[in-house]
């Protein structure tokens, strides 16, 4: 019996249409210098010169999808699997965990961590998640400059520690794990855009903090499973799936294993949550008439009384406001997939082991797909006008097998936290502040540092618990 030729299985080939050469390539350095100097004034230009595209990148020639029905296919066919420069540098840190392992590993992986992200399970998150929102909010105090990024990360570090891992050892070092994470993601940046193998071998101060870092990071996360093998209290929670879980052939998971998808939890559930809020408040306050829509909505709704998960629902404006920024600002703006053979995608032939790239930050802001795509217009996600281009051009979270398992998870806490610091707080920039975009693994911006003036100067500075 024929089977029948799918993306999956790309027989026969059609004609091999080779994507073009993007425009802008140097002689011998090809688009090195401009992925090192403007990644994202190269990724944003590419559509002009195709749907998918060529670069080279040192002596490798690499393909970019512009187009964002391409990058469904893309991401919708198992084949193309997660590997390429951004995966190859992060399971440095993120070992074999579930972000990147590859098939049936990682179909069990996911099968595995799938019941921690349950609704019900959310629904019981969003209680601590309120609780570290009102503390964050009830930490500032009137006048004091804060450091948005810092904090936020904290506070989000506390709620991924406190959710899924009930550990509050985790929690109470958030700010060790966060300037270790920021050095860690700094190298992994940089050898992500220039892979100069040996070099990043020598003792050089640079590369001296990068390897204290990654091994404060895993030093931390031994410690919590070494602490968790010895408690004697049962938990229900991520690593206590973790520990129980058995492979196939009913063994349990290995330590290094339980750690991989520790760190992967943490990390992924960390960064790209802080990064996302410090760039809303940043759109709101230059936005007033938006955030003044906001502080109204969440007040017409709570009445002044915190606002919880079960308030949600009732804030359109808020949601609307977060994936707006979302897309505006997407905090993860550069995914990488490898081919494992010679495939298809659309029109385009190719070939086996290749490196793919596609931008959530470059689709996100293409004309072709967004009118005025650069304006912050939360309204654009109201029902009436949100389109099937806009829903393909969208996709934050990523789509297929590896879409982000923690989207409902993030989704509420970033509308809860969100709603709780602005229904307190008038936020001002202050000298310092630097809100140009740094480049690393994730974009935020540069150092967010704003002065907190209480919304109403009547209320007590901070409430007894
Ligand atoms: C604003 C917040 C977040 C954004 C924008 C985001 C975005 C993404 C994206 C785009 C992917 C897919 C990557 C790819 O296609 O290669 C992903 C994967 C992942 N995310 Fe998230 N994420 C967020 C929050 C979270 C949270 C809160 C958690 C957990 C608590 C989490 C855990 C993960 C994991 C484990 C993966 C890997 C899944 C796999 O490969 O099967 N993320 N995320």
């Amino acid at each position: 019996m024929k089977s029948k030729p799918s993306e999956d299985t790309p027989a026969p080939l059609r004609p091999t249409t080779e994507p073009p050469l993007a425009s802008g390539g140097l002689p011998l350095l090809g688009h090195t210098w401009k992925l090192l100097r403007d990644p994202l004034g190269l990724l944003m230009g590419l559509r002009d010169d195709g749907d998918l595209v060529r670069i080279r990148v040192g002596p490798k020639t690499v393909y970019v999808v512009t187009d964002p029905a391409l990058v469904d296919s893309l991401l919708r066919n198992p084949n193309y699997v997660v590997g390429g420069p951004l995966w190859d540098n992060l399971r440095v840190l993120l070992g074999q965990g579930v972000a990147t392992s590859n098939g049936p590993v990682h179909r069990r992986q996911r099968r595995m961590i799938q019941p921690v992200f349950t609704p019900e399970r959310i629904a019981r998150y969003a209680a601590t998640m309120e609780q570290e929102a009102q503390a964050t909010a009830e930490r500032w105090r009137p006048g004091t400059v804060v450091d948005v990024g810092s904090e936020l990360f904290t506070t989000a570090v506390r709620i991924v520690a406190r959710s899924l891992l009930e550990v509050d050892s985790l929690s109470d070092r958030a700010d060790l794990i966060g300037s270790s994470l920021h050095t860690v993601f700094e190298g992994l940046y940089r050898r992500m855009i220039l892979s100069a193998g040996a070099l990043y071998r020598l003792p050089t101060p640079t590369n001296r903090r990068f390897d204290r870092a990654l091994a404060a990071l895993h030093q931390l996360v031994d410690d919590i499973i070494t602490e968790r093998r010895n408690s004697p209290y049962r938990r229900d929670d991520l690593l206590a799936i973790l520990l129980q879980a058995r492979e196939e052939s009913g063994k349990p998971l290995s330590d290094d294993e339980v750690h991989d998808h520790v760190v992967s939890l943490v990390v992924a559930g960390a960064e790209n949550v802080a990064s996302t809020l410090a760039w809303t408040l940043h759109l709101l306050i230059q936005n007033p008439h938006q955030e003044t829509r906001l502080v109204e909505e969440v007040r017409s709704v709570t009445g002044g009384r915190p606002v919880t998960f079960t308030d949600l629902p009732r804030l359109p404006h808020l949601r609307n406001v977060v994936t707006e920024a979302m897309r505006l600002r997407p905090a993860a703006w550069i995914f990488t997939r490898r081919s494992l053979a010679e495939a298809h995608l659309g029109p385009y032939r190719i070939p086996a082991c290749t490196d793919i790239i596609y931008s959530p930050y470059a689709i996100q802001r293409d004309r072709r797909s967004f009118a005025q795509p650069l304006e912050f217009d939360p309204d654009r996600w109201a029902p009436q006008r949100t389109t099937t281009v806009s829903k393909q051009a969208m996709r934050p979270f990523g789509t297929g097998n590896r879409q982000c398992p923690g989207d409902h998870f993030a989704l509420t806490e970033l509308a809860i936290i969100l709603a709780t610091i602005t229904a307190r707080w008038r936020l001002h920039p202050v000298a310092g502040t630097d809100t140009t975009t740094k480049i690393g693994i994730t974009l935020h911006p540069t150092c967010l540092l704003l002065r907190a003036e209480p919304r109403d100067p009547q209320r007590p500075a901070s409430i007894p618990a």
